[in-house]
């Protein structure tokens, strides 16, 4: 089953006048269970890709499928289906320093609309999945950068999601840490069939995917 595909997009910027086409044509289809990476240089609209696959932005034109229905960041529902079917993982971890890690794990479902047990019983579980278990009540700033990471996917998990888009998830950690973080996507996906789509720009992090395009001239590879 597809769960997630955008087919079409073609997405521009203007900066200064000048116009900058980002994306041209550019389709992808992903299946169910699968963990796709996509690579590409600095500046070649790896970003731009994912969020409008994620909802978070609209293309200029082309189509864009959750599960089966189109869907666009206007969409009335669009902010429900971001919480519900898509888990995010950026590069910096946009963890709220006020909440402990289990809080931060619990808010997207407390959002969702569950209950306070339910919720803080769904984030503890997922904190025992991600061995963080020992960090429970830790907040953001005592967390090393990969403990950070982690943390940030447990929270993209909370909802249970179709697929969790990655945007260089691990861009800013060290190999240690980084080797960390990709062995959980491995091990989710391998063990929980979790879909993922993970953007790098380092090619070597994309040989542990299934399927690994390139984004070049607008067009994946
Ligand atoms: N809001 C914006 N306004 C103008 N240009 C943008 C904007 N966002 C991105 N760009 C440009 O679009 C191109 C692709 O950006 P991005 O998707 O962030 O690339 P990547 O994530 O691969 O580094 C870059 O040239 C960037 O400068
Ligand atoms: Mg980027």
């Amino acid at each position: 089953m597809i769960c997630l595909a955008g087919y079409s997009l073609y997405k521009n910027y203007v900066d200064r006048s000048q116009k900058i086409e980002v994306l041209k044509d550019t389709s992808l289809e992903v299946e169910s269970g699968s963990l796709v990476c996509i690579t590409g240089k600095s500046g070649c609209g790896k970003s731009t890709l994912l969020h409008i696959l994620g909802l978070l932005d609209d293309p200029d034109s082309g189509l864009v499928r959750i599960n089966g229905g189109e869907v666009s960041s206007r969409h009335a529902k669009a902010h429900m289906i971001r919480n519900k079917d898509i888990g995010f993982v950026f590069q910096f971890h946009y963890l709220v320093d006020d909440l402990n890690a289990t809080e931060n794990v619990a808010l997207p479902l407390l959002i969702g609309g569950q209950n306070k047990s339910a919720a803080f019983g769904r984030a503890r579980e997922l904190l025992r999945i991600l061995d963080m278990e020992s960090r429970a009540l830790q907040y953001p700033n005592q967390l090393s950068g990969g403990e950070q990471q982690r943390l940030a996917l447990a929270r993209a998990l909370a909802n249970r999601p179709s697929i969790v888009l990655a945007d260089e998830p691990t861009g800013n950690l060290d190999p240690q840490h980084s080797n960390e973080v990709w062995d959980l996507f491995q091990k989710l996906n391998g063990e929980l069939g979790q879909t993922f789509v993970i953007v790098t720009h380092e090619p070597e992090l994309a040989k542990r995917s299934h399927i690994a395009y390139e984004l070049r001239d607008g067009i994946l590879h």
